[in-house]
């Protein structure tokens, strides 16, 4: 059963009954202000880090789901019935609802009893507020005397000390209305010099106190003011603080009123907090010229077209025209946008990360560049500096950073060996695509510490040694506290409840090896070989070289299995992955990784490896992460066995790893299966089995529930997960194959051999590619065409006399 559906030409997904399987969400803001919004108006906003400068308050699985938002109800003063137009909370029958979820923006509405109500959400660029238009139209032949209301709930700032620290917090939070503007100023009388507003465009009542709002056990679905028709003009003091507006309206027949609501947020310098000085007021000096300019209609119209302006021009960096639907719209619009996402977000906040857990993952962070580098570069080239200074002397990593101080988080610690290798790959994804051989100059410390500043390149230097330090009995690299699979654990030995499985180690760690690291260090070796050789560095490039082709012989021997590659050695240097083992005899990871980097590619390995995964691992719904999955605790394999089989990293279906295995088939030059693979976890292809996959349709989700489990099919975590980069990369770079390289821009396609052809526009160090292939035989073999004249190989060069336009057309034979 379909929810909705796709609307392409506005970029937008359209969904047409409130009560989706899961709450379908949506986010506002593309910079340092941030929302989340389900297709029900519920969700929460943050400043920059959404534990540390939550605005509102949101309680995860909460009984009903989702419940808490950015509520706008409607009253009919004549009858006194109230609704929401958003569906939630009050949940009335509502005509033509729908949700709009589009690029940076969310329009949710529906009629009710002859009102048309509808509101957009947005956070325009470069402010820190998001705006919401309210447009009510009255389709009575009557007169409509109504109310409109408008509510959220603050959050006291740190949301985790919000949801816990009650004696505390319930006497210390404090409001301001001034003009009808509702500030919050919880905390701002001592340390802080933020707050939080909350303004509406017409005159009207307000309340500041939850209670005074919903009354006494009552909640959003029926909030005593509401009801009442009156809000009363409360002041919070302690308590809760929350912000309601309401805002009379008469409207004739036919007529139509907009009235905009602006919730931001908004920093003072330390020694102007208070106006007049020494008072505990704020100073209101520089906000209220920016409430009162999104308060305006026309701003707020101007601000909503250049967002999507902004959006035009991001997603037009890369555009194409296949056969195939799903992959259009995926590429051209939903999955690009999951990429922003994920650079935003790492894995924040979303509807499974509440916000307050994790901060950027360096892994994470470095490959999600994967998907992002084209759209925003100078972004990544931030990301990528901030990043490498959270590196340490060694060339390890702290594991994750905190976006507010970007400073590396002491309690995850470090220690995942595969880390220092994915700055590499990140750096290097930027290069290709921009050219900016500059960042290699720059001066990063390493772990933030002033003083220790060394070129990038330094950085990348020894990311590549952190291994050649760490090589175990095989001279494998030794795993750490896991590699990729956070959960593979082969160090940890816990047998104690409720232990975090990454953050303790009680074994040395001198035996366990992965042959997932070896894999990523020859495919980062080669990468850096690369870069060292454009840098004129001819002789580091043919050590790095080395030391990848002894890696490679390394896995020969000690990493094959005789049908596929190894997993990795246990602590005890029992094998992991293997045909000798119970469960858990074949992975994808090292089968999929060490293909991407062409390991095996001459002696027939690389082969049987695919065919090998595509026998064992691949199902209906996408490939899983082993077989068979292990049944119960494994005290050296750690938390990985810790799950139900099926589910998550035992032997789910990990769509982050399936576009390794859609590489290593364009690798071997099998394109139909890899374009197989990845329709098989398309979220738009499985838009026909939404009970079953449940999780939206236009983004991916981190993992699909393996055949083990009795849910076999079922998505979960959608929005934040690698699976957003590794998808958007396997198809443009590889299936499509219009792939950056360091020289220029590629064109190798691997498509399915039914494809008649496809075209495409991509951006490209300031020059657009129009490309169109043709396909007259049913092989890989391109014969390149570039404005007019053959070209010999498959990379075009870059024009040198100053042409902005190229013309491409291939013919694939
Ligand atoms: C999660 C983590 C990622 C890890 C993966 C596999 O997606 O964010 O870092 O590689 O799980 O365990
Ligand atoms: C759990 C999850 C894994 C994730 C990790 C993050 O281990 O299974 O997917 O990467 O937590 O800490």
């Amino acid at each position: 059963m379909k929810y909705g559906h796709f609307d392409d030409a506005r970029r937008e997904y359209v969904i047409t009954q409130p009560d989706t399987p899961l709450p379908w969400i949506n986010y506002l803001g593309c910079q340092a202000y941030f929302g989340i919004i389900s297709n029900t108006a519920g969700g929460y906003s943050f400043y920059r880090d959404a534990r540390l400068r939550r605005l509102t308050r949101y309680r995860y699985n909460n009984v009903p789901l989702d419940y808490g938002g950015r509520y706008i109800y409607l009253r009919d003063n004549e009858t006194r019935e109230f609704w929401s137009p958003s569906w939630q909370p009050t949940q009335n029958e509502l005509q033509d609802y729908a949700c709009r979820h589009g690029m940076g923006y969310t329009i949710i509405g529906s009629t009710y009893k002859g009102i048309e109500a509808h509101t957009r959400y947005f956070v325009p660029l470069d402010e820190n507020l998001e705006i919401w238009q309210l447009t009510v139209t009255n389709h009575r032949n009557t007169k409509a005397v109504l109310s409109a209301f408008a509510s959220i709930e603050f959050c006291l700032w740190d949301a985790q000390d919000d949801a816990t620290n009650f004696q505390r917090n319930f006497n210390t939070g404090q409001v301001e209305v001034e003009d009808g503007v509702i500030y919050h100023k919880t905390e701002y009388r001592e340390r802080r010099n933020h707050f939080a507003y909350f303004a509406c465009s017409e005159p009207g009542r307000f309340d500041t106190q939850r209670e005074a709002f919903l009354g006494r056990y009552r909640g959003w679905d029926r909030p005593a003011a509401v009801e009442s028709g009156e809000l009363s003009n409360s002041i919070a003091h302690g308590w809760s603080p929350i912000g309601a507006h309401q805002v009379n309206l008469e409207l004739a027949p036919g007529e139509s009123r907009e009235v905009i609501f602006v919730l931001g947020y908004h920093e003072n310098p330390v020694d102007e907090k208070f106006d007049p000085p020494g008072s505990q007021i704020i100073d209101k000096r520089t906000v209220k010229p920016l409430i009162a300019k999104y308060l305006r209609r026309e701003e707020a119209d101007a601000a909503f077209e250049q967002l999507r302006d902004y959006w035009e021009q991001t997603l037009g960096v890369f555009q194409v025209n296949t056969p195939d639907i799903h992959t259009n719209r995926m590429v051209n619009i939903w999955n690009a946008y999951q990429c922003m996402a994920t650079f935003n977000m790492s894995r924040s906040a979303s509807f499974y990360e509440s916000g307050i857990g994790r901060g950027l993952g360096f892994r994470d962070s470095n490959q999600d560049l994967l998907g992002f580098v084209h759209m925003v570069p100078t972004r990544a080239r931030e990301r990528i500096l901030d990043l490498a200074a959270t590196q340490l002397p060694t060339g390890g990593a702290y594991h994750q950073y905190q976006p507010l101080t970007k400073r590396g988080n002491n309690d995850i610690g470090g220690g995942f060996n595969d880390d220092p290798h994915w700055l590499i790959v990140g750096v290097s994804a930027y290069l290709k695509e921009t050219g900016d051989w500059s960042i290699l100059e720059e001066p990063v410390p390493y772990d933030n510490e002033t003083g220790s500043e060394q070129p990038l390149y330094e950085h990348l230097q020894r990311s590549f040694r952190y291994t050649l330090s760490r090589l175990g009995p095989h001279g494998l690299p030794l795993i750490g506290r896991a590699d990729w699979n956070d959960c593979l654990n082969l160090n940890c030995f816990s047998d104690t409840p409720g232990q975090s499985f990454q953050t303790t180690t009680n074994r040395e760690g001198k035996v366990a090896e992965s042959v997932f690291i070896a894999g990523l260090f020859v495919y980062a070796g080669r990468e850096l070989a690369e870069i060292a050789q454009r840098r004129g560095l001819a002789q580091e490039a043919s050590q790095y070289r080395a030391e990848a082709a002894k890696m490679e012989d390394v896995i020969n021997e000690h990493g094959w299995d005789g049908n596929w590659f190894l997993r990795a050695y246990d602590n005890f240097g029992a094998k992991i992955g293997s045909n000798e083992c119970e469960e858990g005899k074949i992975f994808i990871e090292s089968n999929g990784f060490c293909v991407l980097a062409g390991i095996g590619l001459e002696d027939g390995k690389a082969l049987k490896a695919m065919d090998a995964v595509g026998e064992n691992l691949a199902t209906k719904h996408g490939i899983v992460v082993q077989q068979p999955a292990y049944s119960k605790y494994y005290l050296q394999l750690g938390e990985i066995s810790s799950y139900p089989p099926g589910y998550k990293e035992n032997a789910g279906i990990f769509c982050h790893v399936n576009p390794w295995v859609m590489i290593g088939e364009t690798r071997l030059g099998r394109g139909d299966a890899a374009h197989d693979y990845y329709s098989r976890i398309n979220p738009s292809a499985r838009e026909e089995i939404g009970d079953l996959h449940r999780c939206e349709p236009y983004v991916y989700a981190q993992m699909i529930a393996g055949k083990d489990a009795p849910t076999f099919g079922e998505a979960k975590n959608s929005w934040l997960t690698g699976t957003a980069a590794w998808n958007y990369y396997a198809i443009v770079q590889w299936i499509l194959g219009v792939r950056t390289t360091l020289n220029g821009l590629q064109i190798a396609p691997v498509i399915p051999k039914n494809w008649p052809g496809f075209t495409a526009t991509r951006m490209f160090r300031g020059v657009t590619y129009r490309i169109s292939i043709e396909r007259k035989g049913s092989g890989n073999d391109i014969g390149l065409t570039v404005d007019g004249q053959q070209i010999e190989g498959s990379l075009v060069p870059v024009p040198t006399d100053g042409r902005r336009e190229v013309g491409v057309t291939g013919v694939l034979r």
